[in-house]
């Protein structure tokens, strides 16, 4: 089974992948400090972006698309607490990238 690669400032992660978990719930399981907040796709405090394996996460949901720029989807920029995996073949790798 494939892993979800969370890289942070500190440290890189791995965390067996799931299917229909959403990121941040995988990224919780480790304890991997990762901030959030509202947990409905508002605040973008668990915003982060996929480095690779995008095409195994669902698609943006409607709230990811009302809360992030159409260039933000466009670089790979997810919300984790709405992001859901679909596919667990591959690694899915993540960068923490929240707003300054
Ligand atoms: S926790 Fe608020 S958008 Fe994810």
């Amino acid at each position: 089974m494939a892993n979800l690669q969370v890289v942070t400032a500190q440290e890189t992660v791995s965390i067996p992948l799931k299917s229909g978990a959403t990121l941040l719930h995988l990224i919780q399981t480790e304890s991997v400090p990762w901030g959030f907040n509202c947990l409905r796709g508002t605040c973008a405090r668990c915003r982060c972006q996929v480095l690779s394996g995008q095409d195994g996460l669902q698609p943006p949901t409607e709230a990811e698309e009302l809360r992030l720029r159409k260039k933000e989807l466009a670089e790979g920029f997810r919300l984790a607490c709405q992001a859901i995996v679909k596919d667990v073949e591959e690694d899915i790798i993540i960068q923490y990238t929240p707003y300054r």
